[in-house]
């Protein structure tokens, strides 16, 4: 029987790009989701030599504009996450509502007047809010004018908006994250750093450069947040894929150790520990550069090193398989992280590898090697639902991913790990970051909106709406 703390954050997790809509409302500024478009295709078609950033309505579609418009139903929306019990909802903020060119002095005080109202909404029901800073989101102009995170001025742009947000909401808001999935630029720089083929993401030192400089941005608003009260609690954001050797060959164990350094740890190390691993110059003269040839000041290093992350957020959807030997070929498809397939393992529509028992093994490897509370604030399955005509989406499937997922935390929890939360991706159906798609559908509640942009905005509780009240009533009791 699965055993979860007193006091459990259950909720759901979203963001700003992919449900607010309004993109132009209320002085917001565009950000980088904004000129994305949409489809399978947006980072090939981002990544393509003449990218230039600007948005061509007569070429492409752009979901992120009017995500669900959320922006005029939060209301709506976070009346139904009440209703299914949620203790926490976790949501970010959009920088460029705030700061809409992202180098203004001044902040917008009709961005901020609107998150005061979907805060406010989520106290009236006891939601806990957790507030991601900045979630794939950066104002446009912080890349078309200062070519993205690689350049350092970012640093003190991220620095006032975080100064300005934690300042307006540290009494309301007590947990917050700095970035996203800050590691997924590894694979894909676009979102998390704005960096694409044109801009620089061909050379591994700028997305190095971008991740030194966003460590310590991100250790900028852990002191700026603790100064303003010592009680708030700033994690990181890691998207963490647990990674198995294909077999026994210790090559292959060798490599798996190493993709371990370079995508789940290497993050996590600098802000959790708030310094450069042992294994930094290894990892950076496998892309023939050295750390003497980032641009980093024993200032900067200081600021790392008094201003660790609270706790270790992190999303977890499903598992990697490393194999350097070409023992197979079967390599995972549509999975964003790369690797072969698993034999053990099914995957979603997607072809996301599909890994309740990884989620254990993830939570038990982050504990032991930082030991500090960890978060789930992402987890799901992107699925096709098929809704019938009494507007209603038996979504087992779903209820299935989740349920063994939920096992898996209890059984980190009896494990030994401390485990403070967890947030289904997507609890209302959103736009995809990776496919721009709304055909790829997280959600318990179904919003009538297809990949054109057609559909009722309306909005239905799925199948899975009703299970998973029952989870949080009964603390993941009943599942
Ligand atoms: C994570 C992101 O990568 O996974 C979310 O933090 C994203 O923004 C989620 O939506 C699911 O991925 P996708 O590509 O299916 O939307």
């Amino acid at each position: 029987m699965a055993k979860f703390p007193e006091g459990f954050l259950w909720g759901g997790a979203t963001a700003a790009n992919q449900l607010e809509g309004a993109y132009q409302e209320d002085g917001k500024g565009l950000s980088i989701a904004d000129a994305l478009p949409g489809g399978p295709d947006r980072f090939k078609i981002a990544n393509q030599e003449d990218f230039d950033w600007q948005i061509k309505p007569d070429q492409y579609t752009y979901p992120n504009h009017n995500g669900i418009d959320y922006y005029h139903h939060f209301r709506e929306d976070i009346k139904l996450f009440a209703e299914m019990g949620f203790k926490c909802y976790r949501f970010s903020i959009a920088w460029s509502r705030i700061f809409p060119q992202g180098d203004e002095l001044e902040p917008n005080e009709a961005g901020l007047a609107f998150y005061d109202q979907v805060i406010a909404e989520c106290l009236k029901y006891n939601i806990e809010p957790v507030i991601t800073i900045s979630h794939y989101e950066m104002p446009l102009n912080l890349v078309t004018t200062y070519g993205g995170w690689k350049n350092k001025k970012l640093i003190s742009f991220y620095e006032r908006y975080a100064k300005t947000v934690l300042t307006r909401y540290y009494q309301k808001v007590k947990y917050w994250m700095t970035f996203n999935e800050i590691n997924s630029a590894l694979h894909f720089p676009v979102m998390g750093q704005g960096l694409v083929s044109s801009n620089g993401a061909k050379e591994m030192k700028n997305i190095y450069q971008a991740w030194h400089n966003q460590f310590v941005a991100g250790a900028k608003a852990v002191a700026i947040a603790h100064q303003l009260d010592p009680k708030l609690k700033v994690g990181c954001m890691l998207l963490y894929a647990t990674t198995y050797s294909y077999n026994a060959n210790p090559v292959n164990q060798l490599a798996t150790l190493k993709e371990n350094q370079a995508f789940n740890q290497f993050c996590g190390d600098v802000q959790v520990r708030g310094e450069y691993p042992s294994y930094t110059d290894s990892l950076l003269k496998e892309y023939g550069f050295n750390f003497s040839d980032l641009e980093t000041t024993p200032e900067e290093l200081a600021v790392l090193k008094a201003n660790p992350v609270d706790y270790i957020g992190f999303s977890y959807y499903m598992s990697a398989t490393v194999d350097v030997t070409g023992e197979t070929n079967e390599t995972a498809s549509g999975n964003l992280i790369g690797g072969v397939k698993n034999p053990y393992l099914k995957a979603s529509d997607w072809g996301w590898q599909i890994d309740p028992t990884g989620l254990r093994i993830a939570l038990n490897e982050l504990y032991q090697r930082y030991q500090k509370p960890l978060f789930v604030v992402e987890n799901g399955l992107g699925a096709k639902d098929e809704i019938d005509d009494q507007h209603y989406v038996a979504d087992d499937y779903r209820i299935d991913y989740l349920r063994q997922h939920i096992e898996a935390m209890a059984g980190a929890i009896a494990d030994g790990v401390d485990l403070m939360g967890y947030t289904p991706w997507g609890c209302i159906d959103l736009v995809s970051a990776s496919t721009g798609q709304m055909s790829k559908r997280y959600g318990f509640i179904y919003v009538d909106l297809d990949d054109n942009g057609q559909g009722t905005l309306a909005r239905y509780p799925k199948k899975s709406f009703k299970w998973y009240q029952q989870v949080i009533r009964s603390n993941g009791q009943e599942l």
